[in-house]
C-alpha cells in the first residue's frame, strides 16, 4: 500500500471512529491527536516521494489533521453533553455507589420497644418521670416512709448536700424503679389510668457480670374501678406469652413489696434442657421476669386517689435480665460499654 493509500485510510478510520464516555475520546486524542500521535511519522515519508507529488502529498497529512481535530471536537461535545449535570459537572453514572453505613439499635432499646409494643397493643400509654427523683415519689409516696425497713432493699445514690432540694425540702436521689412515675401520674390523673413507664434506674450496687449501678425497667399500672388480681394474672400472661412464645407458662409466687398488698413475684417456665438451663434457673426451670401486685390502698390515698372507689394492679420488670435471655448475652456490663464488636451484632435486628 502506498503512502497515500495508507493516509487515506487513515482519514476513513478517524471519520468512523466513535466514543461512548470520556475514557474512550482521551484514547482517540492520543491516538490521533496528541504529542505521538499516528500521523506524524507520516511528515518522515515525503522524502520517498517524487518531487512533483510532494505538494498532494501534504495537503492529504494536513486534511487527516483536521479531520482528526474535528473529530476530536465532535466526540467531546457529544460525551459532555451525555454526562454534564445543569452546574457543568459530570457524573460518572458507572462508578459503584458509595455504601451508607447502616447503626444498629442497641439490645435494650430492642428489647424495651418490644415490650412496650406490647402493651401499647392493649391499650397501655407510655408515660415518663424524671430521673433525678425526689424523695417522696420515689420512697415515700410509694408506702416507704423515711423510717421504713424496705428502704434497704434498694442502695440509693443520693444527690449530694447542697444541691437543690426538692419540693418541701425532700431530699433528691437518682429513682431506684420506675415506680416513681405511678405516683407521679396518679397525681396528675384521674382513673381509669393504664399506663406503663420504661426507664433507667440506679442503685448503689458492686458491678459485675449480674449486676449494675444502672439498669432499665418498665413500670405497669392499672387503676379503675372493680380491678382484680385475675386481671392482673391475665394481663401479665398475655404478655409472657407474647414476648416468649405462646406455649409460656407462668406462676405467681406471694412475695412482699411496701407498694402493693397482696405482692407476687411472676416465673416463667424456662424448662432445664441444657446445662446452661439449670445455671440460670438455678436448677428449679423458672426465671423470675418481674415483681407485681394489687396497688396498696395507702398509695393510692397518698395520690389523691379514693381507694373505696378504685383499686388497681402494678408490675414492674427489669430489661436487662430479658433482653440477655433473648441474645444470649452472658455480662450485663457489656451492655454498657458500648464495644462497637458487641453492638455491630445486632445491626439486622429490628
Ligand atoms: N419497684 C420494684 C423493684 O424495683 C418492682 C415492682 C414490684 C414494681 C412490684 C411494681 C410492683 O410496680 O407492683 O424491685
Amino acid at each position: 500500500m502506498d503512502v497515500f493509500e495508507r493516509v487515506n485510510h487513515l482519514i476513513a478510520e478517524i471519520e468512523a471512529a466513535t466514543a461512548t464516555n470520556p475514557e474512550e475520546v482521551e484514547r482517540f486524542r492520543i491516538r490521533y491527536v496528541g504529542s505521538k500521535n499516528v500521523l506524524k511519522p507520516l511528515m518522515g515519508e515525503m522524502r520517498n516521494i517524487e518531487a512533483n507529488r510532494r505538494r498532494d502529498f501534504g495537503q492529504l497529512v494536513n486534511r487527516a489533521k483536521e479531520v482528526a481535530q474535528q473529530k476530536l471536537d465532535d466526540l467531546q461535545s457529544a460525551t459532555a453533553v451525555q454526562s454534564a449535570d445543569d452546574d457543568g459537572t459530570t457524573i460518572d453514572l458507572t462508578a459503584p455507589g458509595e455504601p451508607q453505613p447502616l447503626g444498629s439499635r442497641h439490645p435494650i432499646s430492642l428489647t424495651m420497644r418490644r415490650i412496650v409494643s406490647i402493651f401499647e397493643r392493649i391499650g397501655f400509654a407510655v408515660a415518663e418521670g424524671p430521673e433525678v427523683e425526689d424523695d417522696w415519689h420515689n420512697f415515700s409516696a410509694m408506702n416507704t416512709p423515711e423510717d421504713h425497713p424496705a428502704r434497704d432493699m434498694q442502695d440509693t445514690f443520693y444527690v449530694a448536700a447542697g444541691m437543690p432540694a426538692g419540693p418541701d425540702n425532700t431530699a433528691m436521689l437518682l429513682r431506684t424503679h420506675t415506680s416513681s412515675v405511678q405516683a407521679r401520674t396518679m397525681e396528675n390523673q384521674k382513673p381509669p389510668i393504664r399506663i406503663i413507664a420504661p426507664g433507667r434506674v440506679y442503685r448503689n450496687e458492686t458491678i459485675s457480670a449480674r449486676s449494675h449501678a444502672q439498669f432499665h425497667q418498665l413500670e405497669g399500672l392499672y387503676i379503675a374501678e372493680k380491678v382484680s388480681f385475675a386481671d392482673m394474672k391475665a394481663t401479665l400472661l398475655h404478655f409472657a406469652r407474647e414476648m416468649y412464645g405462646e406455649d409460656t407458662k407462668i406462676r405467681l409466687r406471694p412475695s412482699y413489696f411496701p407498694f402493693t398488698e397482696p405482692s407476687a413475684e411472676m416465673d416463667i417456665w424456662w424448662g432445664l434442657e441444657t446445662e446452661h438451663d439449670h445455671r440460670i434457673t438455678k436448677g428449679t426451670g423458672w426465671l423470675e421476669i418481674m415483681g407485681c401486685g394489687m396497688v396498696d390502698p395507702q398509695v393510692l390515698t397518698n395520690c389523691g386517689i379514693d381507694p373505696e372507689k378504685y383499686s388497681g394492679y402494678a408490675f414492674g420488670m427489669g430489661i436487662e435480665r430479658q433482653a440477655m435471655l433473648l441474645y444470649n448475652i452472658t455480662d450485663i456490663r457489656l451492655m454498657f460499654e458500648n464495644d462497637v464488636r458487641f453492638l455491630r451484632q445486632f445491626a439486622s435486628v429490628l
